[in-house]
């Protein structure tokens, strides 16, 4: 899987190379619940992906691929200059209706399959209001269960990283029957080199289900560079834990290397495939 659409770079999802073998995620960055001037809608979220990700465009990547799936990513850090945080609504079962009608309406106008959580603050700059993670759970968890029973999507996906640990796990526990996958955000742990990355792995696999959790690696950015990611994948392969997937970010900044990183993890996936 592989963020696209949230630096404003003018990205296409053909340029994206992809193996017609695999399950390939497009995520979305991001649906926002929050007016262009980034005040909070209660609930109604907004599509803010750069504007070359049109709904014509994932039509006609998912009929060139029938393998890709494209998801809605929730929030994100910021919008403009603006920081993004989880804030518990007033009326938890409005905010989940219009987040539900709101969603509904972007994944059928995009033909999108699934949505990603990927809120990444929960207090308020001075630390006041500290909100309650039980209240995240159930919103966050309840739109989950009601996209999906209503077949609005079929995927759902949450994305942690080291600081969010304690709200996402809230919401697992609770939850984890409606979510697919976990792509945790390993390289926030700032782990570099294979051996770090398998004990951080292995932590966060206490956290959440091994089988659900996916490496992780930031193109150009924080945590395991360069070819020390695949002999992290190969080191998790040997200490029994099976790599399922692999998430990237992003798309946006790949262009440059040729999606060095995207055609490598596809091969590394399809070659570590055992076929029954
Ligand atoms: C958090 O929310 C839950 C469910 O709404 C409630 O039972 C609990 O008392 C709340 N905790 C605090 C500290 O407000
Ligand atoms: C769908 O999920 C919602 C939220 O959990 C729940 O209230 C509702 O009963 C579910 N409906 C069905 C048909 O399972
Ligand atoms: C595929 O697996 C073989 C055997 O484990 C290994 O030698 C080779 O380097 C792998 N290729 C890739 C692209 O990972």
């Amino acid at each position: 899987m592989e963020y696209i659409g949230a630096t404003g770079v003018p990205v296409t999802f053909k340029s994206v190379p992809i193996d017609d073998n695999i399950d390939f995620h497009f995520i979305l960055g991001f649906a926002i619940d929050a007016s262009p001037s980034g005040e909070p809608q209660d609930g109604t979220f907004s599509p803010y992906w750069v504007s070359t990700l049109t709904p014509a465009s994932v039509a006609q990547i998912k009929s060139r691929h029938p393998n890709v799936k494209a998801l809605a990513s929730l929030s994100g850090w910021s919008l403009g200059d603006k920081v993004l945080r989880w804030y518990d609504p007033e009326d938890p079962d409005r905010w989940i209706s219009n987040a539900f009608a709101s969603l509904k309406s972007i994944v059928e106008s995009y033909n999108l399959d699934g949505i990603d959580v990927d809120y990444e603050k929960f207090h308020s700059r001075r630390g006041r209001s500290s909100p309650n993670s039980s209240t995240f759970a159930y919103c966050i968890g309840e739109l989950i269960s009601l996209l999906k029973n209503q077949t609005v999507i079929s995927v759902a996906t949450i994305a942690p990283f080291y600081t969010t640990v304690g709200p996402y796990m809230d919401l697992y526990g609770r939850y984890r029957d409606v979510i697919d996958y976990v792509n945790y955000q390993f390289y926030t742990d700032r782990v570099r080199n294979a051996r770090g990355f398998l004990d951080t792995f292995r932590l966060r696999s206490t956290q959440f289900d091994a089988g659900k959790l996916l490496p992780s690696y930031e193109v150009g950015g924080r945590g395991i560079q360069g070819d020390a990611f695949f002999d992290a994948l190969r080191l998790l392969g040997r200490s029994g834990f099976g790599v399922n997937g692999v998430m990237i970010f992003s798309a946006d900044a790949s262009a440059e290397d040729d999606y060095y990183y995207e055609r490598k993890s596809q091969a590394f996936l399809l070659n570590s495939t055992v076929v029954l």
